[in-house]
Formats: structure tokens, C-alpha cells, sequence
């Protein structure tokens, strides 16, 4: 897909279709009687019998045959004015752009003038972002491994064009445009990855990927430990997640230097596990397939890297990856093993299915020798965490509220919300041991804040924050700019927390 800007006034282009804006119930501004009246009333018509009222992406296709230039009208509503922001603009153009691409509406033109929101912190370049995100991740699609019907599928949507007023603003806002064509490209390729089949991508395949994309962007660097690297590492606790499958685990690390050689890094520490069957602590078999999404916070790190380098973004980054794969086997660890961490805390395993933690708590401890001003951790770590905010927000819990109040600031510039649970000290009785440092499971109360204590306990050393995307990683239904599967959670709230 192709967004260009371009400057002009909306009735006298000559497009496939023009796609206005409105907010619910207030369709009568100036430009839409302009409309009307090109239209001989249609639109007051289709209002007042109430087939559209601007509610929150409700669609109305108007034809105006000679009347105008353009060959279709779309108007695409945009909700109540109290709370119209960014996102609603967002959802609105993916929206429309899934719209008009299901009626093989391939090139339209979206205006931004008239874009009748008034908040005064939606700049010109936040309305930008928005609408060239919306409209290009929404038609993403994982169509890799279709070999039938490709062809009868709606043609991809070939050209938007985002209208402005005044010649100037097309050359001022470019760079915006620039920018979130970055953003949704590293979106994809997380999407992509998190898409991927479990048999297809081994932790080699990550590791292999990650070095193509570092070979591909100028100023990325990857370094891949293969395991006997990791053995004489002492990660342990990776190994023994890793050690049931007979795909070798990797330490995948990309290195991103925007700023001077010496400054600290920002450190982003993704959970990889290219499959999750629970191990010996099988899990039940009733979509178990989506298990594949498990290294979602992986995918998220290495497609925020490389949007990172891609925008050479002035700021040092470390993304650091442990991929494994957790199965059951004749060689697989056992519910009351003990394994000793790379730390040197030793934890009791009393449930093989609580993995992430433990080849999390290698990977943060592997973090210190860049010695990084600021961890971020991102993992699909517990169900609890669906139970707690379901698919709406991912949860954040760290040992600093700076960096965490940083992040969900972020998260509603970037429409990927956040909501902190507390991580007191108090949790951390429940991951106590009789017999090692810390078990792996701190029973059913409060599950993904036990996991989180868990995590502190190697991440004592450094600023740090961990994002429990176990319940934002996944889309199950689909929606306006997020289509079913993986969503590649994170790299724009990321991305939004480094500028
Ligand atoms: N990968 C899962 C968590 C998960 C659940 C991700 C649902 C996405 C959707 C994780 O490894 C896991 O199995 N967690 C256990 C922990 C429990 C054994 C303490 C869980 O949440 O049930
Ligand atoms: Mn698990
Ligand atoms: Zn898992």
C-alpha cells in the first residue's frame, strides 16, 4: 500500500472515493451541506432516516454520479465528540480502508481537513500517524501458506491519499508519514512472526530472522548464542525450559547504538517460547495451537529494533530474546526440580507450565552487563492476566512509577493501554520455597503479580517495568485495524515511549 499527502479541497478531487469524517450527530457542518447540496439532498435524507449518525465507525457509501468528481462518497463515523482522539481516528481509517477494500475500492482519498476533532493535542502530525496506521494495519493479512483461493480474496488496497489544505503542510508532514510507515512495517513483521506456524519457527528460525533483518538495516547488530554458549553462560533456567524439546534453545541479542557509544542503553527483554505445551504440566489439548503466540513479547523486541534503526532513533538499545521451545519429553524437567539461575538463585520448579518466568530470569539477568539504564520486559506471561483485564489492556507492574507512568503515557498516545497492578512486597511470600530461593508458582490469588515478584527478584539491580501481554498478544475476533491473530502488541507503544 501506498499513502501519499497531497493539498487540495475535498469536493473537487477526482478519486474513486472521498472519505469524510464525522462525529456522531453532528453531521451539518459547512462542508457536508456543500455536499448535500451536490448530492440533492441524499445525505440529509440518509441521516435524518438514520442510516448514519457518525457513530463510532458506522459507514454510509454514497454515489454521486456526475455531481462530482469523485465516483464514491464514504463518510466514516467517528463517535462522541467527549474522547475523540487519536485512536478513534485510528480505528476510523482501518475501518474504512477494510470497508472499501471488501468492495475492491483500491485508491481513495481521505480527508484531513475537515477532520472535525478539536483536541487541542492532536497536532496535524498525530492526525497523520493515525490515519496512515489505521488504514495500512488493517489490511494486514498472513496469507503465506494459501495456495488455494488467492485469488477470489478482495485486491489489497493500492493508494490512499491523505488530503490537506495548503501545499506547505504536504512537505511539514512527511515526515510523519515517514515515520508510521516504520512503525507498521516493524508491527508486521511482529505480526508475522507471532503468525507463524510452531513447526516452522524453531528458535534457530527467530535467531535466523533476527540476524537477516540485522544484515538488511543499517546499524543493527545481532549476536546469536547457540546452547553451549548459554551452558557457559549459566543460564540454567533457560536450559531447563529448553531441555524437554529437541530444538536447541538461542540467546538472540540486537544491538542498536543512536546516541553516543558510552550513554546506557535502554534494555527490552522479550519472552520467546516458540511453543508452549506446558511441558510434563501438559496443558489441556483445547487451544493449545495458540500456544505458538508465546513468544509475542520476542516478536514485539526484535520488530521494535529493527522500527528502532529504521527511524534511526537517537538512543542506544539493547533487545535481548531467549527463545526455547517448552515440551514434554523423556528429557524434559520435572514438576520439583531445582535449577540454579544464572544469578545464582536457585528455583524450585513446581509447575513446568510457569516457564516463561524462568527463562526470563536468565535473559534479565543477562541484561546487567550492558548496564542499562532502563529494562523493559514484555511476555506472554500468565492467563491470570486475562482473567484481570482481559483483551483490553496489557498489564504493566515495575519496580520504579517513573518508567512506569512513562510507559502508560505511551500506551494511550499509541492506543496499546496499560494498567498497573501493584507489586509489593507482600506477593512475594506466596513464591517463598521450603527448599530453594523461589518456587515458580505462587498458587491461584493474584497470578500475574506472583509472576512479576518472580521476575523482581532478577531484575533488583536496574529500572525496570514488565508488560504482561499474555491477553493483548492474540486478537481472536478481529478488529478495525486489527485483524485476527497475532497483533504485534507493543512495538507502537514502544516505539512512542523512546521518541
Ligand atoms: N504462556 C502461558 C501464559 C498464557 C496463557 C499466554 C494464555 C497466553 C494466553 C504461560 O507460560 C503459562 O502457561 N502460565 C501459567 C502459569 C501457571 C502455571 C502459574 C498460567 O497462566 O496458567
Ligand atoms: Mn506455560
Ligand atoms: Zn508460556
Amino acid at each position: 500500500m501506498e499513502i501519499k499527502l497531497k493539498s487540495g479541497t475535498p469536493l473537487q478531487q477526482k478519486t474513486a472515493c472521498l472519505v469524510l469524517t464525522a462525529l456522531e450527530g453532528k453531521v451539518k457542518s459547512a462542508l457536508f451541506k456543500e455536499l448535500d447540496q451536490h448530492l440533492g439532498g441524499a445525505l440529509a435524507r440518509a441521516v435524518r432516516d438514520k442510516e448514519f449518525s457518525g457513530k463510532h465507525c458506522q459507514t454510509l457509501l454514497l454515489h454521486p454520479s456526475k455531481a462530482l468528481p469523485a465516483d464514491r462518497i464514504l463518510l466514516i463515523g467517528l463517535g462522541k465528540e467527549k474522547g475523540a482522539g487519536q485512536e478513534r481516528l485510528r480505528q476510523a481509517a482501518g475501518s474504512a480502508t477494510s470497508f472499501l477494500q471488501d468492495r475492491g475500492v483500491t485508491r481513495f482519498t481521505i480527508d484531513v481537513a475537515s477532520i472535525p476533532i478539536s483536541a487541542r493535542n492532536l497536532t496535524a502530525g498525530h492526525r497523520i500517524q493515525a490515519l496512515a496506521e489505521g488504514a495500512e494495519l488493517s489490511t494486514y493479512r498472513f496469507n503465506r501458506y494459501r495456495t488455494e483461493g488467492v485469488n477470489e480474496l478482495p485486491a489489497p488496497v493500492e493508494n490512499v491519499t491523505l488530503l490537506v489544505e495548503k501545499k506547505a503542510r504536504v512537505s511539514e508532514l512527511q515526515p510523519a508519514l515517514e515515520e508510521s510507515r516504520h512503525i507498521s512495517q516493524g508491527v508486521a513483521l511482529a505480526r508475522d512472526l507471532v503468525n507463524e506456524p510452531g513447526n516452522v519457527k524453531s528458535p534457530d528460525f527467530l535467531a535466523r530472522t533476527a540476524q537477516s533483518l540485522a544484515s538488511d538495516i543499517d546499524g543493527l547488530k545481532c549476536t546469536i548464542l547457540d546452547k553451549a554458549a548459554i551452558e557457559k553462560e549459566g543460564m540454567n533456567a533457560m536450559l531447563g525450559v529448553a531441555q524437554g524439546s529437541v530444538r536447541d534453545p538461542r540467546l538472540i541479542i540486537l544491538e542498536y547504538r543512536g546516541e553516543e557509544a558510552g550513554a546506557h542503553p535502554i534494555a527490552l527483554v522479550g519472552k520467546g517460547v516458540v511453543f508452549d505445551a506446558g511441558g510434563i504440566s501438559l496443558k489441556p489439548a483445547e487451544k493449545m495451537d495458540e500456544m505458538k503466540m508465546d513468544m509475542g513479547g520476542g516478536a514485539t523486541v526484535i520488530g521494535t529494533l529493527a522500527t528502532a534503526a529504521r527511524l534511526k532513533l537517537p538512543v542506544n538499545l539493547v533487545g535481548i530474546v531467549p527463545a526455547v521451545e517448552n515440551l514434554p519429553s523423556g528429557s524434559a524437567i520435572r514438576p520439583g526440580d531445582i535449577l540454579t539461575s544464572m544469578s545464582g538463585k536457585t528455583i524450585e520448579v513446581l509447575n513446568t507450565d510457569a516457564e516463561g518466568r524462568m527463562i526470563l530470569a536468565d535473559a534479565l539477568t543477562y541484561a546487567k552487563r550492558f548496564s542499562p539504564r532502563v529494562v523493559i520486559d514484555l511476555a506472554t506471561l500468565t492467563g491470570a492476566v486475562i482473567i484481570a483485564l482481559g483483551h483490553h489492556a496489557t498489564a504493566v507492574l515495575g519496580n520504579h512509577d517513573g518508567l512506569v507512568r512513562q510507559l502508560i503515557k505511551a500506551g494511550e498516545q499509541s492506543g496499546e493501554r496499560l494498567w498497573q497492578l501493584p507489586l509489593w512486597e507482600d506477593y512475594s511470600t506466596q513464591i517463598k520455597s521450603d527448599i530453594a530461593d523461589v518456587k515458580n508458582i505462587g498458587g491461584r490469588p493474584a497470578g500475574t503479580i506472583t509472576a512479576a515478584a518472580f521476575l523482581s527478584k532478577f531484575a533488583a539491580d536496574y529500572t525496570w517495568a514488565h508488560l504482561d501481554i499474555a491477553g493483548t498478544a492474540w486478537e481472536e475476533k478481529g478488529r478495525p485495524y486489527t485483524p485476527k491473530g497475532g497483533t504485534g502488541v507493543g512495538v507502537r507503544l514502544l516505539i512512542e515511549y523512546l521518541r
